[in-house]
């Protein structure tokens, strides 16, 4: 049986930060991160959006450009790391949202940047077992990082969503569950406790754990794919959470295969990945999504009937690297999206107003509910301790 992703969606917030005012605010100079961190833009999210208006947003686009009724949803599962309830799933806000039944298995999944590929293998399984009997599933990955104003994670900041359709006619990436490579390990190099907003990062520590990570996940991707090499995929999607770390990714792998030029391969095989991320920002769960995204969108070559290579990396730590087919077709799919157009109507920031939408972010969660234009998924506020949330022309 053929299974994977058959619609793809992605949100993000109207307004964004240009890294080269952000770098001379802070006193660095702007190539440090335009090149060295490797990211042009960064999402900002606005005081009536979080990580559930972004995930109704994105599953709205996967649904529609699909032609899926609600109704066909049988699991929606958002992977999240930046949720807005201790006990109540963002999935459950997105479920009435979107209008899904009450036939559905409605949760949501926890490990850092990898709980939305926690939930889509799960998806995978769920439909390939029989259980899904028809119906498919939404997996929607989205995520609103926060370091704080002026700390060294604060380049790497964003927001936005990525929904996932999963079905067995994937019209964009036919996945194959049963040979992925895993690797996980206990360790801190990025966390954020209960009492915090913000997430806490050993930043060095966490570029080793990802490389170590992405080392054992392939090593056992390969171990299940023999004869498999980077050279075997027409284009290779990494965790993006700023796009040097996808460079860094690309150069461990080639160096395990005895590539001593690493660099010579990257534009061909991981260019396209880091069109969108570079505007956006890490966006946690969503930014392999989005690199994914990007291939299929920005990729000068046609990708039809060829594997793809992907990982997924979430900090604390768990990994997977794992591979698809692209369908024909799908780059069309993807393109018909707009996703560029979208980045490129969003408003650029001052540095004054982004710094007072962080400063302001805290209190969002006790502002009491108030009226707002229906013209798309709005945070209105909290009523009663409830969070309350407006659905376009609702
Ligand atoms: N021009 C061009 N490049 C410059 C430059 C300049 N003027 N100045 C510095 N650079 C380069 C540096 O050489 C460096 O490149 P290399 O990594 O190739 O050596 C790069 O810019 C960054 O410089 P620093 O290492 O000095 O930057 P920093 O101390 O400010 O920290 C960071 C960078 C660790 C990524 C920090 O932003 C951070 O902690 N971010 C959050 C953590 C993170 O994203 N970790 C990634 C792995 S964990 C993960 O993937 C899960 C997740 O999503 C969080």
């Amino acid at each position: 049986m053929r299974v994977g992703i058959e619609a793809l969606g992605v949100a993000v917030p109207p307004t964004c930060v240009a890294m080269e005012d952000l770098a001379r605010a802070r006193g660095v100079e702007p190539s440090k991160y335009l090149d060295g961190i490797g990211t042009w833009r960064m999402s900002v999210a606005q005081d009536d959006e979080d990580t559930v208006t972004l995930a109704a947003q994105a599953g709205h686009m996967a649904l529609t450009s699909a032609g899926v009724p609600a109704n066909d949803i049988g699991l929606l599962v958002v992977g999240t790391e930046t949720a807005v309830d201790h006990s109540k799933p963002v999935a459950s806000y997105v479920q009435s949202l979107l209008g899904v039944g009450r036939r559905c298995r409605v949760f949501e999944t926890k490990h850092a940047c990898y709980g939305g590929t926690a939930a889509l293998q799960m998806a995978l399984d769920w439909i390939r077992s029989g259980s899904a009997a028809g119906k498919k599933a939404l997996v929607i990955c989205s995520d609103i990082a926060r370091y704080g104003l002026k700390t060294a994670g604060e380049p790497t900041q964003g927001a936005g969503a990525v929904a996932l359709l999963v079905s067995d006619d994937p019209k964009i990436l036919s996945l194959e569950p049963d040979r992925t490579g895993i690797c996980s390990t206990d360790v801190h190099d990025f966390w954020r406790p209960l009492y915090s907003k913000d997430a806490f990062v050993d930043g060095p520590y966490s570029v080793q754990c990802y490389l170590d990570a992405l080392t054992g996940a392939y090593e056992h991707f390969q171990e299940r794919n023999p004869g498999v090499t980077t050279d075997s995929f027409a284009a290779i999607a990494y965790h993006v959470p700023y796009g040097k770390m996808a460079r860094k990714a690309h150069r461990q792998l080639r160096a395990m295969e005895g590539d001593l030029t690493p660099d010579a391969s990257f534009e061909a095989l991981v260019g396209s990945s880091l069109t969108l991320p570079a505007q956006v920002g890490n966006i946690y769960t969503g930014s392999l999504y989005l690199a994914l995204a990007s291939t299929l969108a920005t990729s000068p070559l046609s990708l039809d009937g060829k594997r793809i290579g992907l990982f997924s990396y979430g900090s604390g730590s768990c990994a997977e690297f794992f591979a698809g087919t692209v369908t024909p077709g799908a780059q069309d799919r993807v393109k018909k999206l707009g996703l560029q157009s979208l980045l490129d109507h969003r408003r650029v920031l001052s540095i004054e107003e982004y710094e007072a939408i962080m400063r302001e972010r805290d209190g969002l969660d006790t502002r009491p509910a108030a009226p707002a234009p229906a013209d798309t998924f709005r945070y209105l506020g909290v009523d009663a301790h409830r969070r309350t949330y407006l659905a376009p022309n609702s």
